[in-house]
């Protein structure tokens, strides 16, 4: 089912799209609004973050720490649980060997965990390893989010 849709590189012309969508995904307390929009601006996101028009997005931002910080992985209700959350992981991290063949040098990814995606990234470890992408911290955070759901902080390494 995914292999249908385009998935493209985010530009600011989806910035309207992405709100819109975070709408139906999140109930409100955990909402970034304009303030993810903001993130994207200063992080230089638009080079990883890539949207599904209509269906899903994944934003991806440079931190001051030198990682990149996957801010927001997220598919609509009606989509969810047919490959497109873990699509989108994949194109991000193959973006991210890219840069780091450029570079030299082993890239940096960094998250925040909610439960479900804690999920996707745990049916994908196998795959992950194929892909050289290796945890190298992880550390749990009770209450993380406003709705007091825990989350994990990791940071995967990857290689090119
Ligand atoms: C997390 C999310 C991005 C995954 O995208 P997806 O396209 O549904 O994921 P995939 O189809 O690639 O992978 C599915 C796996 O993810 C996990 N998963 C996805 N949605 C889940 C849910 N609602 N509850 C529990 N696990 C879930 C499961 O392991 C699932 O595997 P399964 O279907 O074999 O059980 C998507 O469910 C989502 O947008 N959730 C709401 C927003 C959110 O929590 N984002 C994470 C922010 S950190």
């Amino acid at each position: 089912m995914a292999e249908k849709f385009e998935i493209k590189s985010l530009s600011e012309k989806d910035f309207l799209e992405i709100l819109e969508m975070e709408k139906r995904i999140y109930p409100k307390a955990l909402r970034q609004g304009q303030a993810l929009l903001e993130d994207i601006k200063k992080g230089n996101g638009l080079e990883y973050s890539i949207i599904i028009p209509g269906i899903a997005y994944l934003i991806a931002v440079d931190k001051e720490d030198s990682t990149v910080y996957l801010e927001d992985i997220a598919v609509m209700p009606e989509a969810q649980r047919q490959g497109i959350g873990w699509k989108m992981a994949q194109k991000l991290i193959k973006k991210m060997q890219n840069k780091a063949k450029k570079q030299g040098k082993p890239a940096l990814l960094s998250m925040h965990l909610r439960e479900a995606s804690q999920k996707l990234f745990k049916k994908h470890e196998e795959d992950l390893a194929k892909m050289d992408a290796k945890i190298i911290k992880e550390e749990f955070l009770q209450a993380y989010y406003k709705n007091g759901e825990n989350a994990i902080y990791r940071i995967y390494k990857i290689i090119f």
